[in-house]
């Protein structure tokens, strides 16, 4: 099957070199062609160029090509939304309205609420209701651009609500049209392991980890590594096991503190460190020449109220930076990558450029697809959207909160 776009008013985030991250000043360049064709072949992009270079051939007649015309249109790579927690049994609205009365994340959290509440919820909730509704989730955020998405395990607790979520996720990759990876989060100290870390520890590392890799239920270990979750020693020992599996590393780090979550991370070559809400000279330090990309999430710092990642410090350091949704219902109940964006340019002074590289190239770096997704090259897989009628590619993280995407392709099918 062949499929034909022509007419292409912009074809945006072209990259012929295959650049696996772009990085520092690069980030403000975007390379485009306008007024392009991009001709798929089966599931991957074979070409593109300039309109006047589209190959003479007798393409009408035959019917395994389709062709669309995308006069006016604009044409970008799938975002790659490299952190998400979308499966969950229910939203958090309760403790959203407590917020806005005064009570902080932290202390709805020591109350038992946050990440205690989700796993509450569901550990009761049967292992279909929970891939129905995360189903849901996956077409919501594919028809808002998304084309590949990571998501984490960390409201199970127990080993085994943990293998049930990463089975639900196994489930979703086998029947979503979007690529998904999964990520096994150490998360949270359950309650009756409040006083007994060392066990909680011990049952982490020699039962769910070792479980987990034997039914390779997760392609890496991500740890909560703040004030009040895991200390940098333990984050340690869950990273180094995870490698010892098979299962590179991720970290939440610096959201509520400087947590040296970013320096272990390092040290064990995580993919990514995300949050960085407390990100200081020696952070930036740590991160660069490192192989572990900075992952801003920009809707749990609007959700929550926090203060902000400093992006431009980043970029002027020479750091790539990444950006992710954060989907899950107690930080950030949305996964638009469009409002990503928005929030990018408004929140973090960053340009309609830098956002495209953070929320496409840099984010598939994040979940280690960069080879094959996150711009248009030759070979890479065909995960597309076309735009609606838009004068600019900046329109889109501008019209903040409006859904400018008309078609979606992933691996090369129009959805
Ligand atoms: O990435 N920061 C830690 N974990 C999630 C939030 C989890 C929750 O509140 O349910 C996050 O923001
Ligand atoms: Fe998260």
């Amino acid at each position: 099957m062949k499929l034909i776009l022509e007419n292409i008013k912009e074809l945006v985030q072209v990259d012929p070199m295959q650049r696996l991250w772009v990085a520092g000043k690069s980030m403000a360049e975007v390379q485009t062609i306008k007024n392009a064709y991009l001709i798929v072949q089966d599931e991957l992009i074979e070409d593109f160029g300039p309109m006047e270079n589209l190959p003479d051939s007798d393409f009408e007649t035959d019917d395994l090509v389709m062709e669309i015309d995308c006069s006016g249109k604009m044409v970008f790579p799938s975002y790659c939304d490299s952190h998400t927690h979308l499966v969950f049994a229910a939203t958090r609205e309760g403790e959203f309205v407590d917020r806005i009365k005064g009570l902080t994340y932290e202390e709805i959290a020591e109350r038992g609420g946050g990440i205690l509440n989700s796993a509450k919820r569901l550990q009761e909730m049967p292992e279909d209701d929970l891939y129905e509704q995360a189903m849901l989730r996956l077409e919501e955020i594919s028809a808002l651009g998304t084309g590949a998405v990571e998501i984490k395990s960390g409201y199970g607790l127990t080993t085994e609500s943990e293998l049930k979520m990463l089975r639900v996720i196994r489930r979703l990759k086998q029947n979503s049209p979007l690529m998904i990876k999964s990520t096994f989060l150490a998360h949270a100290f359950p309650l009756d392991f409040k006083l007994r870390r060392k066990e909680y520890m011990n049952l982490l590392v020699n039962e769910m980890i070792p479980q987990i890799a034997s039914e390779e239920l997760a392609d890496f270990v991500d740890v909560f590594c703040d004030r009040g979750f895991f200390t940098m020693e333990e984050t340690a020992r869950i990273l180094e096991t995870g490698l010892e599996y098979g299962m590179p590393g991720k970290v939440h780090a610096n959201e509520l503190a400087n947590s040296g979550g970013v320096q272990v991370g390092v040290k064990y070559n995580a993919l990514s460190a995300d949050h960085l809400e407390f990100l200081g000279d020696e952070e930036i330090a740590a991160l660069m020449g490192s192989e572990t990309m900075p992952t801003v999430l920009p809707g749990a710092a609007f959700f929550l109220n926090m203060q902000l990642a400093p992006v431009r410090k980043m970029i002027e350091a020479g750091l790539p930076v990444a950006m992710a949704s954060d989907f899950n219902p107690g930080s950030s109940p949305s996964g638009n990558m469009n409002f990503v964006q928005s929030l990018g340019c408004l929140k973090y002074g960053m340009t309609p450029e830098e956002t495209i590289h953070a929320t496409t190239i840099n984010s598939a770096y994040a979940m280690g697809i960069s080879k094959n997704y996150g711009s248009i090259a030759k070979g890479k897989v065909a995960n597309l959207f076309i735009t609606k009628e838009i004068s600019s590619y900046a329109v889109i993280p501008y019209s903040f909160g409006s859904n400018l995407i008309e078609t979606v392709i992933l691996n090369g099918e129009v959805q």
